[in-house]
């Protein structure tokens, strides 16, 4: 019998949106597109409108097939309209990672795969006239101190290993001194939003389908049916590219942490950069600059939902700019997340072992920008049966391979954690009164476990304290406004509306009242 993820008969009216818009969203229009309003058929339906299924669209509707792409937002507003989009397949120390988990053939691959990933980005910018600032540039992953330059020399070896053209290098553009530096010539940054656009355009004008604000809400694997808030999509194949996936099966939120991190953008006295740069020092420091002059700062990752004070992220962030580029200005900020696997690949594949026409894409490990578009050239083969030579070794059906298994364990075991020591810790809660105006908790109101939120008016919105994943206790994040789930990161606004999966219902509004109205869930 077909198995049917729970339908949910209270759906999100839709996705809520970021607090602190990106460079990116406020610098790219996009064209509204309709809701689904009535059941469809396609070849394809793709769900979620990042680079990861705006690709895959691209490519597929390219060959001639019927593509339906869903999004529960706006097109392209995940964390693809947040990243710093630096296309490159130097990702920090992850070469060193590859050879001693999986060894140097694995490490080639993934190398091949990200730089072939350049080349497929340039590839259909140019064929669909997409502008958006893409332009050549070097990567550094560079070491401040001297005590880190192993770590440098080590991960040049894998580099070289692994077959990338990498150097050692003492110079670089940023204003103070570096110990040293890997280099990688050839790789590339851009405009993500504005590049996803245009591979948007691109599907409508192969006769693809988009759709906004149409959550997909249950899948039919059996059946190849994606079901939103309001109708069906029947397909002969599903591709699911919602960063990590909205449906449990699979299992792959176990087997991967979430991680948030932060941006700013400059304007900067100092001239433009042409590189790209990361630092192995900690903290992390992620630099490049854009073509219209901006100066990109990033860093500051932690787990999700641990950080009782996240404002405090985007302070170090403005200190460490202000001390290293004098009068620069912060015009955006922003944060967002992505999750990492343990044994340090992507996910890329069929969803289960047994589901040959429904795929995945998830854990890019901030390298989402050639990974997401390395995986739509796999689940582009994959759907039309051609062989693709890196399907194996991403593939996303693998449990206890390498590293996964320990990875597997300590997953579930963290979330297990959250839950019993979150329960543990709601007995000794403070009165809702006791918050002050811009501050969120988990508080008691009422007699009840809530978490609430007192806006600036005094007005306390208060929603349930337990997620609609897999009922881990949420906490605030101050910076955006949102209330983060620190087992598989899903967010919801203060409203309790979804912001980000893996959870696909809203929590529910605990306003104050009777305490027969707040309803038994905690
Ligand atoms: C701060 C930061 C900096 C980064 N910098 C870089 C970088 O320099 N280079 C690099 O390569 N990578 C970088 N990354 C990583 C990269 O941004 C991501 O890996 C990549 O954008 C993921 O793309 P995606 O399409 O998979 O996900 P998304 O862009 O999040 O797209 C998923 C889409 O699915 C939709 N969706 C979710 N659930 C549903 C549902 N149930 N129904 C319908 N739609 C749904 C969402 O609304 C969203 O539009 C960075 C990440 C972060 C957090
Ligand atoms: S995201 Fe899984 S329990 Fe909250």
């Amino acid at each position: 019998m077909a198995r049917v993820e729970p339908f949910l008969m209270v759906p999100p009216a839709q996705f809520a949106t970021e607090r602190n818009p990106s460079l990116w969203l406020s610098t790219s229009q996009s064209p509204s597109y309709p809701s689904l309003e009535l059941d469809i058929q396609a070849d394809v339906v793709v769900v979620g409108s990042g680079i990861t299924g705006l690709s895959t669209a691209r490519l597929l509707s390219g060959q001639g097939l019927r593509v339906v792409v869903l999004d529960a937002r706006r097109v392209c507003s995940g964390v693809t309209a947040f990243t710093t989009a630096k296309l490159t397949a130097l990702h920090s120390t992850i070469y060193s990672d590859l050879i001693r988990i999986w060894g140097e053939e694995v490490a080639a691959v993934y190398a091949d795969a990200n730089q072939a990933a350049i080349g497929k980005v340039k590839e259909l910018a140019a064929a669909d006239g997409i502008e958006c600032d893409l332009r050549e540039a070097s990567a550094y992953t560079y070491a401040q101190s001297e005590e880190h330059i192993p770590e440098i020399e080590a991960e040049l070896n894998a580099a070289l290993k692994a077959g990338l053209q990498a150097s050692l290098t003492a110079d670089s553009e940023l204003p103070y001194e570096i110990a040293g530096a890997i280099r990688l010539d050839r790789q590339a940054q851009f405009h993500p939003r504005r590049y996803c656009l245009g591979l948007a355009e691109s599907i409508t004008k192969n006769e693809g389908l988009i759709f906004e604000r149409s959550p997909a809400l249950a899948l039919d694997a059996a059946n190849t049916t994606v079901t939103t808030d309001r109708a069906r999509v029947k397909a002969n194949a599903v591709v699911i590219a919602t960063q990590i996936p909205f449906v449990n099966r699979g299992g792959h939120f176990t087997r991967m942490t979430p991680s948030r991190s932060y941006a700013l953008a400059l304007r900067a006295p100092s001239q433009a950069m042409e590189g790209m740069y990361i630092s192995v020092d900690q903290p992390t420091r992620s630099l490049r600059s854009t073509g219209d002059g901006y100066l990109i700062v990033g860093g500051e990752g932690h787990p999700v939902g641990t950080d009782p004070d996240t404002t405090r992220r985007y302070r170090a962030l403005e200190q460490w700019s202000d001390e290293r580029f004098p009068g620069s200005t912060v015009e955006f900020k922003w944060s967002a997340q992505d999750y990492r696997s343990a044994d340090r690949l992507p996910f890329i594949g069929r969803l289960t072992s047994g589901t040959e026409r429904v795929f995945v894409a998830t854990g890019f490990a901030k390298w989402g920008m050639t990974n997401g578009t390395v995986a739509a050239m796999i689940i582009s083969d994959l759907i039309h049966g051609t062989s693709n030579p890196w399907a194996g070794t991403f593939d996303s059906t693998r449990f206890a391979l390498g590293q996964g298994g320990p990875g597997t364990v300590a997953g579930t075991f963290e979330a297990a954690k959250h839950f019993v020591v979150d329960r543990l810790k709601s007995l000794g809660r403070r009165p809702a009164t006791e918050l002050k105006p811009g501050e969120g908790d988990v508080v008691l109101l009422d007699g009840k476990t809530v978490a609430a939120f007192r806006a600036e008016d005094g007005q306390i919105h208060a929603i349930s304290a337990t997620c609609t994943h897999l009922a881990c206790q949420i906490s605030f994040n101050k910076a955006e406004r949102s209330w983060d789930c620190p087992c598989h990161g899903s967010r919801f606004d203060i409203e309790g509306r979804v912001l980000q999966g893996p959870a696909i219902k809203n929590l529910a509004s605990k306003e104050p009242g009777p305490a027969t109205d707040l309803a038994a869930d905690d």
